[in-house]
């Protein structure tokens, strides 16, 4: 188990234990944190499971893929560290993730 923490836009936190295998955005659901929607399940295809990736982890979460980035254009509030929460995998190298959550989702 890793820890995930998960700020939502009003500085409520969030700490939760994620299961390796599973996305940042599947913990997120299965833990009952508010603030993403998850639209298309996963699928990258909807851009409402946006988060920002706290720059600490920007390396070990790696950069996204060309499909990611193309969903991330129909996300509001881009910023240099937005990432979709469903292509990023749980590893033992981001125990101690922190993510924060957009004030609204796509
Ligand atoms: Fe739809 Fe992530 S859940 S893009």
């Amino acid at each position: 188990m890793v820890k995930v923490t998960y700020i939502e836009h009003d500085g409520v936190e969030h700490s939760v234990d994620a299961e390796s295998g599973l996305t940042v955005m599947e913990v997120a659901i299965k833990n009952g944190v508010p603030g993403i929607d998850a639209d298309c399940g996963g699928a990258c295809a909807c851009a409402t499971c946006h988060v920002y990736v706290d720059p600490a982890f920007s390396e070990k979460t790696g950069e996204p893929t060309a499909m990611e980035e193309s969903m991330l254009d129909f996300a509001s509030e881009r910023e240099d560290t937005s990432r979709l929460s469903c292509q990023i995998t749980i590893n033992d190298d981001l125990d101690g993730l922190i993510v924060r959550l957009p004030q609204f989702q796509g």
